[in-house]
């Protein structure tokens, strides 16, 4: 589906920007990329070619290929005529701002602008833009032609209207966008990430598992439920007829326990020796590109088979 948005500008060509391309040209639209760094261009053609056969295997859009990706190195070239922007550019705010400046001096006044960033609230990155308004945060998930989640809210500038057009936009291209009610650091996902990291690093600490174990008990476990049903509907289904409401009277008091018994984030560096030694440990004799390969291949085949079934969201 194209509806207004048809040219499409990707700012910034790097492991993101390249994913947003190859995701926005696989669902049919033109895209305009550009990125200074001597070699962007073919490192760009590259990505986009190496994520083809994916795209392709989730099915791809109506008219579309990778002839209808155009570079330039030139900012203002590549947003002039763009109906949405999606900025990946270097993850820091002099370098956001300054591409801000550069994009709002060339993009019509009324287009979005979306930035990928991981650490920066939109608020940051909109202080001092011309058109404040259109800039929301579109956070994707790397491999981004392949993992359909992004993270969309807005800055205190960001107009309501905005972040719902830059949602809709995104739902168009088959990505799932989900909204960021309020600006926290870390958006959404990753602080739910970063809460699980915490508690596997401190489980380590503590000797009371290995770095491999906790890999199996996570991918071997709820992550497996997980990819197909969220943290919350699982507890419903694990509550029985009660459902989640049961399940909570009758374990809640048992997980707050559990909570109060969690580790913290490590204040300091000490503890990534012991992290690193756990994973040459588990990837010892295992071929990591290898692997890495077969994940995206399940991943592929287990994201085009949820596309299927009806009641999985
Ligand atoms: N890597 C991740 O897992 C991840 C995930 C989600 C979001 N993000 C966010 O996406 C953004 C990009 O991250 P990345 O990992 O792709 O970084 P990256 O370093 O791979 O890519 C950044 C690119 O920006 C280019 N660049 C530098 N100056 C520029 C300019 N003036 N105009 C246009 N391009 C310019 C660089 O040449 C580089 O190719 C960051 O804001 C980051 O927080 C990263």
């Amino acid at each position: 589906m194209k509806p207004e948005h048809s040219k499409l500008a990707v700012v910034g060509t790097g492991v993101i920007g390249a994913g947003w391309a190859t995701h926005f040209l696989a669902r049919g639209f033109d895209v305009t990329a550009t990125d200074p760094a001597p070699g962007a261009e073919q490192r760009l053609r590259g990505l986009v070619d190496a994520g083809w056969p994916a795209v392709e295997a989730l099915g791809l859009a109506d008219g579309a290929s990778r002839d209808r990706l155009s570079f330039t190195t030139d900012v203002a070239q590549a947003v002039r005529d763009a109906t949405f922007i999606q900025e990946s550019g270097p993850e820091r705010l002099d370098v956001k701002h300054d591409l801000i400046a550069t994009i709002e001096s060339a993009a019509k006044a009324d287009v979005l602008i979306a930035s990928s960033s991981s650490g920066l609230s939109a608020s940051e990155i909109q202080a001092g833009a011309r058109h404040p308004e259109r800039i929301v945060l579109g956070h994707p998930f790397n491999p981004t032609h392949l993992i359909p989640l992004v993270e969309v809210g807005g800055g205190k500038l960001t107009s309501a209207e905005n972040v719902a057009k830059a949602i809709a936009l995104y739902t168009s291209t088959g990505k799932k966008a989900i909204r960021i009610q309020k600006e926290v650091k870390g958006h959404i996902a990753n602080r739910l990430q970063v809460a699980l990291w915490q508690e596997a690093i401190s489980l380590v600490q503590r000797g009371v598992a290995s770095v491999e174990d906790i890999d199996t008990a996570i991918s071997h476990g709820p992550g497996l439920r997980w990819a197909l049903l969220g943290p919350f509907i699982n507890l419903h289904a694990s509550g029985g007829p009660g459902g989640i409401t049961h399940l909570l009277q009758h374990l809640g008091a048992s997980q707050r326990e559990w909570a109060r018994d969690l580790g913290k984030y490590p204040e300091t560096d000490d503890y990534i020796q012991q992290i690193a030694q756990g994973v040459d440990a588990e990837l010892a004799g295992r071929d990591f590109p290898g692997m890495l390969r077969q994940r995206d291949e399940l991943l592929v085949q287990l994201i085009a088979m949820k596309a299927v079934k009806a009641q999985i969201p």
